[in-house]
């Protein structure tokens, strides 16, 4: 995923560009590009690496053009470079483009372009963009842009500028999200909010197939829409109205520790409204009763750690409400042709929302006949809006690339929508409901207790940093953890860590174990605690180091495993949200001691918007 940013106002456009790309960072930072118009032309500048770099490279005599568009890179084609970085040109320097999606066609319109003489200079798909503008070009920006699209086949959110037309930006938008709006000081464009929100809360997020025109004239920003095929448009602005502050580190030392700190507000915050006189209320999710009473198979499809959460609902749907339940990275079930049926629920999870496999999914499911949920945090994403219902996590903002707050929001939302189908179908009492509810609500303040004090964490985490591999073992709920803080640990810190279900350890990876190893197991008290007792016991008999997520107050685990980490007591099918708490803060001290950038790890990016 990338992030594009535009601007055309009364400010010096450089520094706009800067501070929404710094905004959208989490998104891509191989490189990052600007392109400013003024008077003679535009100007452009390009870096290698985070914004920072770019920023440097423009603060001196760059342009003080008041119209320009900006990138930052998560490269797809072609490594990154310099020679890579958006924005692209086309032969001549007169027509800029950013972009952020993939086109699928681009080497076969490259060659038919390099056949009518097209020079290029980058391995990109972008590239192809420009110089379909430029050969489209006949007096009207919009016009080329809009028939440049329609060549195009894949995804794309675009913004482009033309020495010809001074202060103008045109931007395209097909299944990579483009928001526009007119602010205090001129009209901008952006693929995510966070980089407007300083100059305007009233945004239009571009529908799919559609165009924007932004243009800044006698003091004040303006914007045309039309369809593809030029008709104009009106589209209603939306309001937005969430805290800004979560685009900012607040006094953390980075976005992943303050996220792990937000998450008591976000269990409380996904929790509220949920209960009202007594009863499960999920208005959004538009299924009748009787539509719900009627589902018989749920399949959960994910990706990375919102695959996990999609684990840890699997158990609970199956043991609330007894419909089998399977769950599935996206990027599979696409692609193995299962069995979907009109009374088939398919829940997606998907904190960006844009992660591409998944909406593949989504859209192969609902051609299917299947009813489709979305769980997700991102209001008006493509997973919302290609969904029959939605549930929004409310985790605000999540900037660090490894998934925390969003992750507790999600086992939350699909916690309730667990109980919701047992409600429906009888298989909980409204009592029950009630009381797993109060006890949902009383992890947030179980996580205080184990943000109040992580010197445990820290300990077993110096004892494994220089580590080349760790084991992560747990069973049922405890085991859907182990994948999660595996995955934590090896995206953040680059050791390699692998998870297992613990009563498999017999079966093979117990020939890994040697002097030192680290295993971590959940060894939460639970009907299969004995049993992990045991495997840490086959463990510390191979000589492995062993630290324990346990409970608190049990004095037994002391005598097996070398380091224990307490939280507090909770029901078992809660034990995911306390339980991931310190393997989050685990994998971070780690990737801390190991000196890694734990808000930007290496070749990764906030959202996989291509498959
Ligand atoms: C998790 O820490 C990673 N950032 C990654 O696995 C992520 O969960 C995955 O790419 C899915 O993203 P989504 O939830 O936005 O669809």
């Amino acid at each position: 995923m990338c992030g594009i940013i535009g601007y055309t106002g009364s400010l010096v456009a450089k520094d706009v560009l800067i501070s929404g790309l710094k905004r959208m960072e989490y998104r891509g930072y191989d490189s990052a590009g600007v392109a400013v118009q003024d008077g003679e032309g535009l100007h452009l500048a390009h870096r290698v690496g985070k914004v920072a770099n770019l920023e440097e490279a423009v603060s001196g005599g760059f342009s003080q053009g008041t119209c320009g568009i900006g990138h930052t890179r998560w490269a797809t084609h072609g490594r990154p470079s310099e020679q890579n970085a958006h924005p692209h040109t086309a032969c001549a320097d007169d027509f800029a483009v950013v972009h952020n999606g993939i086109i699928e066609n681009f080497a076969a319109l490259k060659e038919e372009l390099i056949q009518a003489g097209h020079v290029f200079s980058s391995q990109t798909d972008t590239e192809v963009v420009a110089h379909l503008v430029e050969d489209a070009y006949q007096g009207d920006l919009l016009e080329a842009v809009r028939a440049a699209a329609s060549r195009l086949v894949g995804a794309y959110g675009l913004a482009v500028v033309c020495a010809a037309e001074p202060g103008v930006i045109v931007c395209a938008r097909k299944d990579s999200p483009v928001v526009v709006g007119v602010g205090k000081t001129g009209a901008l464009v952006a693929s995510d909010l966070v980089a407007l929100i300083d100059e305007t809360r009233d945004v239009v997020v571009l529908a799919d197939d559609t165009f924007a025109r932004l243009s800044y004239q006698d003091g004040r920003g303006s914007i045309r829409f039309c369809d593809a095929q030029g008709r104009e448009i009106h589209p209603e602005p939306t309001h937005v109205d969430w805290d800004i502050s979560a685009a900012k580190l607040g006094g953390y030392p980075d976005f992943m520790l303050k996220e792990i700190h937000e998450q008591p507000r976000t269990i409380r915050d996904t929790m509220a409204g949920r209960m009202v006189n007594g009863h499960l209320q999920f208005d959004e999710l538009s299924l009748s009763v009787e539509e719900l009473s009627a589902i018989d198979r749920v399949y959960i499809i994910a990706c990375g750690t919102s695959y996990h959460a999609g684990l840890v609902a699997k158990n609970l749907i199956e043991a609330w409400s007894r419909i089998p339940c399977e769950v599935e990275v996206a990027s599979e079930f696409r692609y193995r042709n299962p069995i979907v049926t009109p009374s088939t629920l398919v829940v997606a999870v998907s904190q960006s929302g844009e992660t591409a496999d998944t909406l593949a999914a989504i859209r192969d499911a609902r051609i299917k006949g299947a009813k489709v949920f979305g769980v997700t945090n991102v209001v008006g994403s493509p997973v919302a809006q290609e969904s029959d219902g939605v549930i929004y996590i409310k985790a605000n903002k999540e900037i660090s690339v490894a998934a925390t707050k969003s992750f507790l929001g999600q086992v939350v939302a699909l916690t309730l929508m667990a109980m919701l189908l047992a409600q429906v179908r009888g298989g909980l009492t409204i009592n029950q409901i009630r009381m797993l509810f109060r006890e949902l609500a009383d992890t947030a303040g179980q996580v205080e207790q184990i943000l109040a004090d992580t010197s445990a964490i820290d300990a077993a985490a110096q004892a494994c940093k220089d580590a080349a591999s760790a084991l992560f073992i747990g069973r049922g709920i405890g085991s859907t953890i182990c994948y999660e803080g595996a995955l934590k640990l090896k995206e953040i810190s680059y050791l390699h860590a692998e998870a297992y279900a613990a009563g498999e350890m017999k079966h093979g990876p117990i020939a890994l174990l040697h002097d030192g190893f680290p295993v971590i197991a959940v060894a939460t008290k639970s009907p299969t605690y004995d049993k992990v007792i045991s495997n840490i016991q086959e463990s510390k008999a191979r000589g492995a180091l062993v630290v324990a997520i346990a409970t608190e107050g049990d004095t037994e685990i002391a005598n097996h495993a070398d380091h224990v980490i307490y939280i507090p007591k909770v029901r078992d099918c809660f034990s995911a949200i306390t339980a991931s708490v310190p393997l989050q803060l685990f994998a971070r001290s780690i990737a801390i001691a190991r000196g890694c950038d734990v808000d930007h790890p290496r070749n990764l990016a906030k959202s996989v918007t291509v498959e």
